[in-house]
C-alpha cells in the first residue's frame, strides 16, 4: 500500500478539517491527528477511517474533528496494515479561529497550473517561491481558483474514442499534481479549489453543444469531485460546486462559473451561473453576508476584464462582458453594491479572479445615489502560476481598459494595473484592534520582479 497522490488539506474550520489522498490500492486507511510532531497521543476521536475504493479512483476524503480553534495540528495516514503511507512522516496544518473572532489574516491565491507549457528548468519555480513566502508570511490557506489541470488533450482523445473519459481525467490530475513542489504546499496549507474551463476543455460552456448533459462533461465533473470538490465546503448541497466559508470575521463566496454554463439558455435562464446558483447566492448575500466585516467574491474569470466591445468578438465569449452574460455581470455587481450599502457590519467587498494569464488590479465604481455609502469594489487577479503568461493584450490597446457595467455609465469597471509575468497573489486582511477596522492589502509576487503592493 502506498500513497499515489496527496495528501491535501482541504476545508478547515475551528473544529474540523478535511484531508484528501489517493492510494494505489483499495482498503480501509486511517487518519491520525496529533497536537505534537512526535508524541503518540492522538486528539479525541482519532483515528478516523477512510475507505479507499476503485469507484472513486482510489481517492478518499476524511473529515477529522479538532479539539481547539486556531491551533497547529499534525497528521498521519496509515494503510490497512497499520504503517504510515506518508513518505516524510507527519505533516502539519493550522485550523481557523472561532467564527466571528476579530483577527488579521493572510491568504494566497493562484490559477492556471500548466507547468508543461513552460521551460523545463522553471516549471515549478513559482511553486517553490510560494513555499518560501508561505513560511515567511504566515499564510493561513491557499485558494486555487481555476485551471488546476488542463484536460484539453484528454477531452480530444475521449471525443475520438481513444480513451475512457473518467480514467483519462484521473491520469491528467495525477500528471499535473504529482510533483513535490506542488504537494509540499497542498499537504501543509488548507487549500480551497474551484474549477474553470480547462478542468473540462478550453472555453467550456461557451460553445454550441456544451451543456450539463454532455457525456464528457459528466465524466470531468465526476473526477473534479473526486480530486478537488470532495475536500471543499459543501454548504449549498452535495450537487452544488459553489460554496461559502469564513475565517473569523472575513467571508468567502466562491462561484461556479463552469458547472452550469450553457449559452443555449435564454438570458433570463442565467446562461452563466444557472438559476439554482443565482437563488443560492442571492439568499446567502442577502441573509448571511452581513455576518462578515470583509467579504471576498471568488470568480475563476474576473468580473472586470475584457471591455464589452472586445468580449463580443467570439474568442472572448468566456468573459463576463460578453453580450449574453452581461446581464449577469450587471446583476451581480448591483447585488454586491446593494448588500454592502445596506449592511452596517459588512464594510468591504473584494473580487478575486484568475484565468486571464496576467495579474491585474481593477476597480468597480458606482455613481448611483443608493450606493453613496460605499462606492467602490476592488478586484485582484492572479494568473498564471505555471502556464505561459499572455504578454500584452491587444484588446486593451484597441478597446481601452474601461468596462461599462450598466447602460447609463453609472457603474464602471476599470483595469488599474496589469502584470504580464507569472505570479501568485497574497491578500493581507489587517485588523486594527484600536480602531476596530480592517484594511485589505494585495501583494502580487511576480517571476523575476519584486512584489507589487496595492493598499485599498
Ligand atoms: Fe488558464
Amino acid at each position: 500500500m502506498a500513497l499515489q497522490l496527496g495528501p491535501i488539506v482541504g476545508e478547515v474550520t475551528h473544529s474540523s478539517a478535511k484531508i484528501w489522498f489517493r492510494a494505489d490500492a483499495e482498503g480501509t486507511h486511517t487518519c491520525h491527528v496529533f497536537t505534537d510532531s512526535t508524541s503518540p497521543t492522538e486528539v479525541p476521536g482519532s483515528p478516523w477511517q477512510a475507505v479507499v475504493s476503485q469507484p472513486t479512483g482510489h481517492t478518499a476524503t476524511v473529515q477529522v474533528a479538532l479539539p481547539n480553534a486556531d491551533q497547529l495540528y499534525y497528521y498521519d495516514i496509515r494503510g490497512p496494515g497499520g504503517s504510515t503511507i506518508l513518505p516524510g512522516g507527519r505533516l502539519s496544518f493550522k485550523n481557523t479561529p472561532a467564527p466571528g473572532t476579530p483577527t488579521s489574516l493572510t491568504f494566497a491565491f493562484v490559477s492556471c497550473h500548466k507547468p508543461f507549457a513552460y521551460d523545463a528548468a522553471k516549471r515549478f519555480l513559482m511553486w517553490d517561491q510560494m513555499e518560501a513566502v508561505f513560511k515567511d508570511k504566515n499564510i493561513r490557506f491557499l485558494l486555487m481558483i481555476g485551471d488546476q489541470i488542463y484536460g484539453d488533450d484528454c477531452f480530444k482523445k475521449v471525443s475520438r474514442g481513444e480513451q475512457p473519459a473518467v480514467e483519462g481525467y484521473r491520469e491528467v490530475y495525477q500528471q499535473y499534481w504529482g510533483h513535490a513542489s506542488v504537494m509540499k504546499i497542498l499537504g501543509r496549507y488548507p487549500t480551497y479549489m474551484i474549477w474553470d474551463d480547462h478542468e473540462i476543455r478550453d472555453g467550456w460552456g461557451s460553445q454550441g453543444g456544451d451543456s450539463e448533459e454532455h457525456t464528457i462533461f459528466k465524466a470531468a465533473r465526476q473526477v473534479y469531485h473526486e480530486f478537488q470538490h470532495g475536500h471543499n465546503p459543501m454548504n449549498f448541497g452535495p450537487e452544488a460546486q459553489h460554496y461559502a466559508f469564513g475565517f473569523g470575521q472575513v467571508g468567502f463566496l466562491v462561484l461556479d462559473l463552469r458547472g452550469h454554463r450553457d449559452m443555449s439558455r435564454n438570458m433570463d435562464e442565467r446562461p452563466l451561473l444557472g438559476t439554482k446558483q443565482w437563488e443560492d447566492i442571492t439568499d446567502w448575500l442577502t441573509n448571511r453576508a452581513q455576518n462578515y466585516r470583509v467579504l471576498f467574491i471568488v470568480c475563476s474569470v474576473p468580473i472586470v476584464h475584457a471591455p464589452p466591445g472586445a468580449a463580443d468578438v467570439s474568442p472572448l465569449m468566456d468573459h463576463w462582458s460578453y453580450m449574453k452574460i452581461r446581464p449577469e455581470q450587471e446583476a451581480l455587481v448591483r447585488l454586491l453594491f446593494k448588500v454592502m450599502n445596506e449592511s452596517d457590519n459588512l464594510r468591504q467587498i473584494v473580487v478575486l479572479g484568475g484565468n486571464v494569464h496576467e495579474g491585474t488590479v481593477a476597480e468597480i465604481r458606482s455613481y448611483l445615489q443608493e450606493h453613496n455609502k460605499r462606492r467602490r469594489i476592488y478586484q485582484f487577479t492572479s494568473s498564471p502560476i505555471a502556464n505561459e503568461p499572455v504578454g500584452a493584450y491587444s484588446f486593451f490597446i484597441t478597446f481601452g481598459k474601461t468596462v461599462r457595467i450598466d447602460g447609463n455609465d453609472e457603474i464602471i469597471g476599470k483595469i488599474l494595473e496589469e502584470f504580464p509575468e507569472r505570479n501568485f497573489g497574497l491578500v493581507h486582511v489587517n485588523y486594527d484592534s484600536g480602531a476596530d477596522s480592517y484594511r485589505v492589502v494585495f501583494e502580487l509576487y511576480r517571476e523575476g520582479k519584486s512584489p507589487y503592493t496595492f493598499s485599498t
